[in-house]
């Protein structure tokens, strides 16, 4: 197996989730660290025993670098996964990918250009309660699938927003709880019920009106291709994270995700079938268990492209459009068909 030198872009909160993830990964180097803020970025690059780059762009022109991650505001996604791209490099990329599903064909055609992969990082996908769902799904243990629901409420106010002045805008975020908090959750829905063809939905800022431009509360009705409906609700406007709560019915009993655990219901029988508890006791349970399986399931792709799957750009554009789709239905107030 050939060593792989990686380099982080954006030294913020979710980083430390892929430093740590990278030293479970074999055979990989963390060669340098990029961020806007010199002061930060040199303590960090001390910190890891790595190179210190202010501007992404030089790092780019490190030869020795074959993997970036990107994990920057949303703004500087497209520009960052075009231009690591161009530069040769294979791309780990923060969801959302990008912030419109416009711009989702020019990422796939830089990459089929350029001859790379991107994975997008949609961990949440692998916790056990998701793998043990998509398993039952894929087994038809319960018949088929007649809905889902999904509740996620957390808390989000003042510091969050101003220690990162780019959260909580349009411009630099493309949104917020929808297109940062509850993407993951509209990607797990979408993931299950084998797409989105349509929904209707409304977006609210209830509580944050002083404090920023975007939504804090978001619900929708959605059809899924497999025939199943499905009911979502999430705000930031709670009191504090609460696990996600989400509902799958099927013709023969129910799984239910609940406190991070995930009960088989059929009729008075309950069998617990997972348990999301953080392995690695990095990152806060609610941003899920998976960054590093995320990250050694892309790693392991770079190695074995036809053999190991990965949340690419094709799979990351699905819950864009449903983002991008309930922020149209909202101003329409009309159903949104969603089509791939
Ligand atoms: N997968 C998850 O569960 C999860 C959880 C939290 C955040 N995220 C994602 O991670 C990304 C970053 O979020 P965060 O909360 O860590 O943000 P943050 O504000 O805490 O950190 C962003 C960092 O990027 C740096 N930066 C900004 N512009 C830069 C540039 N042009 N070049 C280099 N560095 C730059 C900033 O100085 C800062 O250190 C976002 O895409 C967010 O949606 C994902």
């Amino acid at each position: 197996m050939r060593t792989r030198h990686a380099a982080i872009i954006g030294g913020g909160a979710i980083h430390t989730c892929h430093v740590e993830a990278l030293r479970h990964v074999p055979s990989v180097v963390l060669r340098a660290i990029v961020d806007i803020d010199g002061d930060k970025g040199k303590k960090l690059a001390a910190d890891y025993g790595c190179q210190f780059y202010q501007d992404y762009r030089e790092m780019l022109l490190d030869d020795v670098i074959d993997v970036v991650h990107i994990c920057t505001p949303h703004d500087w996604h497209k520009p960052m996964i075009l231009a690591a791209l161009a530069a040769g490099k294979q791309v780990f990329c923060e969801k959302p990918m990008v912030m419109s599903a416009l711009d989702v064909a020019e990422i796939q055609a830089a990459a089929s250009a350029a001859e790379r992969h991107v994975g997008i990082c949609y961990q949440n996908r692998l916790n056990p309660s998701s793998l043990a769902i998509a398993d039952c799904i894929a087994q038809n243990t319960l018949g088929n699938m007649r809905a889902i629901k999904a509740v996620l409420t957390w808390s989000r106010f003042g510091d969050y927003y101003t220690a990162s002045p780019w959260r909580g805008s349009f411009a630099t975020e493309g949104g917020s709880l929808l297109i940062n908090q509850a993407i993951h959750t509209l990607d797990l829905m979408q993931w299950f019920g084998q797409g989105v063809s349509r929904l209707k939905g409304v977006v609210d800022n209830a509580l944050h009106e002083d404090e920023i431009d975007t939504e804090d509360s978001a619900m929708a009705t959605m059809q899924f291709n497999n025939g199943a409906r499905g009911l979502f609700y999430a705000s930031n406007c709670h009191v504090s994270d609460s696990p996600l709560l989400m509902e799958l019915e099927f013709e023969r009993g129910m799984l239910r995700l609940t406190d991070n655990e995930l009960w088989q219901i059929c009729g008075d029988e309950r069998l617990r079938l997972a348990c999301d508890a953080s392995p690695d006791g990095v990152g806060k349970s609610y941003w899920g268990v998976g960054h590093q399986q995320a990250i050694g399931q892309f790693y392991r792709a770079l190695d074995h492209a036809a053999s190991e799957p990965y949340c690419g750009i094709n799979e990351a554009a699905k819950s864009l459009q449903m983002v991008n789709a309930i922020y149209q239905s909202s101003l329409l107030r009309k159903w949104v068909n969603i089509i791939e």
